[in-house]
């Protein structure tokens, strides 16, 4: 057994994985269940980017996530479904139901011709169909690509051309809080740009009236009841993709990070186990979407490899009230949970009185993830919420990451407000000056790198190798860059303290500020515009957009109409969650003679903070910024 349960433990197992790395791996590796064992653990290069972990090894993961279970635990609940609605009854599906349901799907994947290799795309709400779509894709070793069920129809048809996917699996609409959302009608839209697409399978939930074209959509509930409850598992090489998931960067169209399957499978799992210190019998919730990376690794794969019950939620945490999250932790004696601070800053806004009416006392471990937390909102979690007795897990990894990388294991590492505290083992944290010198020592900053690979870092980005290299491994020769500055204090614990390049972090969701302006800059009245991030209470980070815009638009529209015009081709390009917190329409960016956008004034506005802009006398013309100041939103 791999698992940490005292800091002895963790230094043992931390000086272990940094000693040999090949040796530590791969004997947590022993514990899953493979077709054939690898030849070798690890290969890898970050100064010309490859790497390949379990090299030569064979299996399948989704036996490791299910079919390995079925002998103890065939009778215990694998996922547990929340609906919506709280007067709909909630959904247990034991292991056995999973394989069957799982089986099913693949079975149905296969009949319309998905292979091994294949791309298919998930546009779905939070129902167990997600989660068995996701295993049924790694069942037959198609590769998923889950989009989010807000992005728009423009999003979704890009990333869809992109992964050139085959299939596209949907629902009818979705229920979210008291709203729905025309899931199969965004996707109708986005296939008209998709000619890859050859099959589109729609989950009827909700029962709404929608489209159907012939020869392209199917039923998925008619196509079910065709096949067989058996399927036997591909045989996947290690290094063979699993997914691709895709996320924003400082520049260009968000990348498909790809991950590969051996290495995932067995971080996701060891992570999952050890920071959440999971029991047998433990009910876990994490309330992420699986549209995100947090969903992958930690809705469906770790806990699924760990043989562990993991809930899913259909709605919101504001729907009917405030109360939601906790009444359903007080529902299902909900063990462990993990949310986004964004989330708790947002009921914690609404007071005690929806928390104090639940019993919260089954909760034995807190986890928060996606974003910084600050002081405030972790006290009210801690004291609240795990009324003083459960330990805080602040998780720090990202997307390519695959897994957690910096994080308190729970009851063993102790914890300190807003710090996620010390690398786990494998991680090989380094901070670096801009002259990308290590900076050694106690009580410093720098941008925050790794050193050395972890078995669930990303592998490629889909269709564009340089691309990776050039994102992660360039800025920094012989490291891998995070993209994110980091403090290390006296202690040696590291603290996040945001990204430091154009990407911002809004509600936990990533959006790159070039993607924003790509988008706002499509709107007919518009000449150019600059996005930046801004302190928000709630979201963490607020977008703030500076536009400038066509004077003959400025004489025929309102200001009025003409941000509303802005926001709404936001909307359209991306989906709601980029939708500018503020824009302000402005005659000119302050820019250098060269042409370049001075955003380090453009983020003293946004902030609030005019009083030292610093100095600007490299400004093509000064009187901007005074005009810029002027007209700032508070
Ligand atoms: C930020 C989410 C502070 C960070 C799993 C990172 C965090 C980006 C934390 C990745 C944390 C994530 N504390 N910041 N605990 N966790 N971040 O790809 O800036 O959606 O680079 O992955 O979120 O976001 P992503």
């Amino acid at each position: 057994m791999s698992r940490i349960k005292n800091l002895e433990d963790y230094s043992v197992a931390y000086r272990e994985s940094v000693e040999d790395p090949s040796k530590f791996w791969g004997n947590v590796a022993e514990e899953f269940t493979w077709k054939k064992k690898w030849d070798q653990v690890l290969d890898w290069n970050f100064e010309d980017y490859y790497c390949k972990w379990f090299i030569g090894g064979k299996l399948n993961i989704t036996e490791n996530c299910i079919d390995r279970h079925l002998e103890t635990k065939a009778d215990q609940a694998a996922i547990i479904w929340q609906p919506n609605d709280p007067h709909e009854a909630p959904i247990t599906f034991t292991y056995a139901d999973v394989h069957r349901e799982v089986c099913k799907m693949a079975n149905v994947l296969k009949s319309y011709g998905v292979k091994k290799g294949d791309r298919v795309c998930l546009y779905m709400q939070m129902v167990p169909e997600l989660a068995f779509s996701v295993l049924a894709c790694a069942r037959i070793g198609a590769i998923h690509s889950v989009i989010f069920a807000g992005f728009s129809s423009h999003a979704l048809a890009s990333r869809i051309e992109d992964a050139n996917a085959k299939m596209v699996i949907t629902a009818d609409t979705a229920y979210r809080g008291a709203k729905q959302i025309p899931l199969k009608e965004v996707v109708d839209e986005s296939l008209n740009a998709c000619p890859s697409v050859e099959t589109c399978l729609v989950l009827k939930r909700t029962g709404e009236e929608i489209y159907m074209k012939e020869g392209r959509d199917v039923w998925l509930h008619e196509a079910l009841e065709q096949v067989s409850t058996e399927n036997e598992a591909e045989v996947m090489d290690s290094e063979d993709p699993l997914f691709i998931l895709y996320t924003s960067g400082s520049t260009g169209k968000p990348k498909g990070v790809v991950h590969t399957t051996g290495g995932y499978m067995v971080y996701t799992k060891y992570t999952f186990e050890n920071v959440f210190q999971y029991d047998e019998g433990d009910t876990y919730w994490c309330t992420a979407d699986i549209g995100w990376i947090t969903g992958h690794s930690y809705i469906v794969y770790g806990p699924l490899l760990a043989g562990g019950t993991t809930l899913m939620f259909e709605g919101i945490p504001t729907w009917p009230d405030a109360g939601r999250f906790w009444k359903i932790i007080s529902k299902f004696k909900v063990n462990q949970f993990y949310t986004a601070p964004t989330a708790i800053r947002a009921l914690m806004a609404q007071g005690l009185e929806n928390v104090d009416i639940h019993d919260l006392s089954s909760l034995k471990v807190l986890g928060t993830v996606g974003e910084p937390i600050n002081s405030e909102a972790w006290q009210w979690y801690y004291e609240h919420i795990g009324k003083r007795k459960c330990p805080i897990v602040d998780t720090w990894w990202q997307t390519e990451t695959g897994g957690m990388m910096i994080s308190p294991i729970a009851g063993v590492t102790p914890t300190k407000p807003t710090y996620a505290t010390l690398p786990l083992p494998g991680i090989q944290p380094a901070l670096l000056d801009s002259e990308g010198k290590e900076i050694d020592g106690r009580g410093v900053e720098g941008n925050l790198c790794i050193k050395h690979p972890w078995p669930s870092i990303l592998r490629t980005t889909w269709g564009d190798h340089e691309r990776c290299k050039f994102t992660y491994f360039s800025t920094y020769k012989g490291y891998y860059f995070t993209g994110d500055g980091c403090r290390r204090d006296e202690d040696g614990y590291y603290r996040i303290l945001g990204r430091v390049d154009d990407v911002i972090n809004v509600s936990g969701h990533r959006l790159g500020t070039a993607e924003i302006e790509n988008a706002i800059n499509l709107y007919s009245a518009v000449i150019e515009s600059a996005v930046v991030g801004y302190p928000h209470e709630i979201k963490g980070q607020g977008t703030y957009a500076y536009v400038i815009c066509d004077p003959v638009a400025i004489e025929e529209y309102s200001m009025e109409e003409l941000k509303k015009g802005i926001s709404s081709m936001v909307v359209k390009e991306i989906g709601p969650i980029a939708r500018p917190d503020k824009i302000q329409i402005v005659r000119g960016l302050p820019k250098t003679r060269s042409g370049k956008i001075m955003r380090r004034i453009l983020r003293k506005v946004a902030e609030g903070d005019t009083s030292n802009l610093g100095d600007t006398s490299t400004l093509l013309d000064p009187s901007i910024v005074e005009s810029i100041k002027e007209g700032a939103i508070s």
